[in-house]
């Protein structure tokens, strides 16, 4: 199979050098404008251009990583090489609707990565267009695969979704540059914090999947009766973190939808 990944910057570069891993994967041909911003330090089955009508010409799948705003620009170029191929769009905010209409031989699947897929570990969700087969849908899934996790979602969840594990990374982020900072007050070091705080985070989220617990579950199994965990989660229930999540989720949907009804009628 060779793939193509129109627009190589921060989520196509990843998720091309990932795919170049997969064993059925013999070639991928990454695009962007400027091929100098590119690092020299590509897998051999990488190759690089600015060509994307060729690179489209030569792919079997093709991969739409750029900016909402540069998708009708490139959905226009590439639209008479995309005929009975399958293409994966990354773009969060461009409809299938929208994507068929622009590619009326392609076999269109909308999906939203995060910025995980940089170190194989991306969460994405997609939906697949109504000429995708069950055949397509297996090769998408080698597709995705190969820079993380994937889950098969109705497409009106992709707004959620977006505002959810799309933009999920920077929550998280935040989480743990406070709590780094929280052990800075507490008099840890930096670096010592930072280490205790991300292996916190990730052998938690771990744990809660591969046990398929309850959160709550693991909660009540650290708080013991006038404990210290007890203390903390006083102070943070006073701090409504919890609605702040969800608020900012929220927001974020509401954000991801007022995008998506700007391109609405890009045609
Ligand atoms: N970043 C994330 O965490 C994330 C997560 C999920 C989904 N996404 C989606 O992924 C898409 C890309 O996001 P990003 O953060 O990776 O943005 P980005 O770093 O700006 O990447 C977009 C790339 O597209 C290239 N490009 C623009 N016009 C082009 C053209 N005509 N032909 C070929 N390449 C072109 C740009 O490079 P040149 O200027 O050199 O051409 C740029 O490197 C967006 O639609 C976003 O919604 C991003």
């Amino acid at each position: 199979m060779i793939v193509a990944v129109i627009g190589a910057g921060k989520i196509g570069e990843a998720v091309g050098n990932s795919v170049a891993r997969a064993a059925e994967v013999e070639q991928v041909i990454m695009t962007r404008r400027n091929l100098s911003a590119l690092p020299r330090t590509h897998l051999a089955k990488v190759t690089l251009t600015s060509d994307n009508r060729d690179a489209a010409r030569k792919a079997d799948v093709i991969v739409v990583a750029v900016k909402a705003g540069d998708a009708k620009n490139v959905l226009a170029e590439i639209s008479q090489f995309t005929s009975g191929k399958i293409v994966i769009s990354l773009m969060a905010a461009i409809t299938i609707q929208r994507l068929e209409r622009a590619l009326p031989m392609a076999k269109v699947v909308r999906s939203m990565p995060n910025i995980a897929a940089l170190i194989g570990e991306a969460m994405t969700a997609y939906s697949p267009g109504d000429r995708v087969t069950p055949a397509d849908a297996a090769k998408v899934e080698t597709v995705l695969g190969s820079f993380g996790d994937y889950i098969r979602v109705p497409e009106p969840l992709l707004n959620p979704i977006t505002a959810l594990s799309g933009s999920g990374p920077a929550y998280i982020a935040v989480v743990i540059e406070a709590m780094v900072s929280a052990g800075l007050k507490v008099g840890i070091p930096r670096d010592v914090a930072f280490k205790l705080v991300t292996k916190t985070l990730t052998g938690t989220a771990d744990l809660l999947s591969e046990k398929k617990m309850h959160p709550a579950e693991l909660r009540d199994a650290v708080t013991t009766p006038a404990g210290t965990t007890i203390a903390g989660i006083y102070e943070l229930e006073k701090g409504s973190l919890r609605t702040s999540i969800m608020n900012a989720v929220e927001a974020a949907t509401l954000a991801a939808e007022k995008v998506a009804k700007k391109f609405e009628g890009d045609d």
